[in-house]
This record gives C-alpha cells, sequence and structure tokens, in this order.
C-alpha cells in the first residue's frame, strides 16, 4: 500500500493525513475484493524498515493501527474475513499485540476470505527466522536434515497455511518489491499501478485482476496445446 506520504505531500498536507486516507481506500479495497471473490487478500501495512522512520510518523500510524484494529475488528467479523498478522510483534506496543489477538481469535473460523496483515513484517527476516526454526526442530526432535522437505521449511513461516500469491498489486509507480513475500512470490504474477494507495480504486483493482487473467502462467514449463 504505498504511495501514501506522496499522496499527502502533493496536497500540502502532512504524511501521516495521507496514512489515514490510506486507511479507508483499505476499508474499500476489502470490500471490493470480498466482492470479486479473491479467497486470499495480504496487505503490506508496516515493514520492519519503516521503524526506521521519524518517531511522530510512526507514532502517528501506530495510532492509527490501533484505531483501525478497535473500530474494523466487529466489521471483518461480520463480514465473514478470518485475519491473520504476519511481522515481529515483539516491536509491538503490548495493547496492540492484545487488539491483534483478539482480532485473530474472533475471525479464526470465518471463511469468506482470508485477510493477513502484514505489520512489522520484512520477508529476509520471515526466512531467517524460519531457518533458525528448521534447525532448532531438527536438533530438538532428531530429525536428519537429509530427510525434511520444503514443506516442512514452509510450516516454518509465518505464511504457513497460506497458499503463495497468484498476483501482487504494488502502488505508486515504484518498481520493486521492498522486502515482501519474497519466498513465496517465486511464480506470483505482477501488476505496478501508478496510483499511490490512497487514490487506488475498484476500477483500479478490476484492472490488475484483468491483466492477471490475460497472462499466461507457465511456472517454468510450456503452454499446454489443446
Ligand atoms: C507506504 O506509503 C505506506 C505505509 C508505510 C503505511 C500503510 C498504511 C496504511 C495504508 C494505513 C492503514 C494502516 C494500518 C496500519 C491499518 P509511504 O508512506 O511509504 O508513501 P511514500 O512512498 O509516498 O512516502
Amino acid at each position: 500500500m504505498d504511495g501514501n506520504g506522496r499522496w499527502a505531500q502533493a496536497r500540502g498536507l502532512p504524511r501521516v493525513s495521507g496514512h489515514k486516507a490510506g486507511a479507508e481506500t483499505l476499508k474499500k479495497i476489502v470490500e471490493h475484493a470480498k466482492s470479486r471473490n479473491i479467497k486470499y487478500l495480504t496487505l503490506f501495512a508496516f515493514s520492519l524498515e519503516n521503524w526506521n522512520r521519524p518517531d511522530d510518523e510512526v507514532q502517528g500510524l501506530m495510532k492509527l493501527l490501533r484505531r483501525y484494529l478497535k473500530s474494523e475488528t466487529a466489521e471483518l467479523h461480520k463480514k465473514g474475513a478470518r485475519v491473520l498478522v504476519i511481522g515481529d510483534r515483539s516491536l509491538l506496543d503490548d495493547d496492540i499485540v492484545d487488539q491483534i489477538e483478539t482480532l485473530e481469535q474472533t475471525t479464526q473460523d470465518n471463511k469468506e476470505i482470508i485477510i493477513t496483515f502484514a505489520i512489522s513484517y520484512g520477508s529476509r527476516d520471515e526466512i531467517f527466522k524460519a531457518a533458525q526454526k528448521m534447525a532448532r526442530k531438527c536438533i530438538e526432535e532428531k530429525i536428519d536434515p537429509e530427510t525434511i522437505t520444503q514443506d516442512f521449511f514452509e510450516d516454518c513461516m509465518m505464511t504457513r497455511g497460506i497458499p503463495d500469491p497468484d498476483l501482487i498489486i504494488r502502488t505508486s509507480g515504484e518498481l520493486r518489491i521492498s522486502n515482501f513475500l519474497l519466498w513465496q512470490s517465486a511464480y506470483a504474477e505482477y501488476y505496478f499501478s501508478n496510483d499511490y494507495w490512497p487514490d487506488f480504486s475498484k476500477e483500479e483493482l478490476d484492472r490488475a485482476l484483468t491483466s492477471y487473467q490475460n497472462r499466461n502462467r507457465r511456472f517454468g514449463g510450456i503452454l499446454k496445446q489443446t
């Protein structure tokens, strides 16, 4: 969800106003994704690197996150959404972690759409911690490393149980991945939108979906002739 800051700056507003507008876009896009029958939606809300931003912006984002979790827990549950959060929770304040746990527990049996928020998330950090976890398991459970599989590794990831993304959309015109789902996106299709996230619309999501529908996914193979 990139481009909140530039959206605000272009209007002479403080950066946090862009994040506020971004939170409204988020609600709209979740609703639209559900109406388009998307079953898994993963949103990059705050990266590990974002902790390095000026304190007032980080605090503004945390305030917004608190407000979002408070107002949206019941809303998301009502929509039948199951919500998961990936990322390093040890860096978040305890009250936010509590709110996240409440959201996850409240919605755990819902099946309409699975929404994953990446908060305090970095993909290299996730992969590194999964490797550590796997090594620990091998020692503790006396598993021969020669016998382990990629499934075993994926079970150690924060995204365990969530299928690999088919389509990744990056907003704001930037043409980079920025440490998002590096392992999981091996065969993802990409769509780069020039819209800043607060301007990202239902129509633009539909354009991304249409673009995706018109691609040939070969997963390293060749197109089957029918
Ligand atoms: C990146 O834009 C966006 C973020 C760091 C925050 C995303 C947050 C939201 C969409 C609000 C909803 C969030 C929560 C926490 C529920 P940027 O600030 O890097 O934009 P720029 O590249 O134009 O500076």
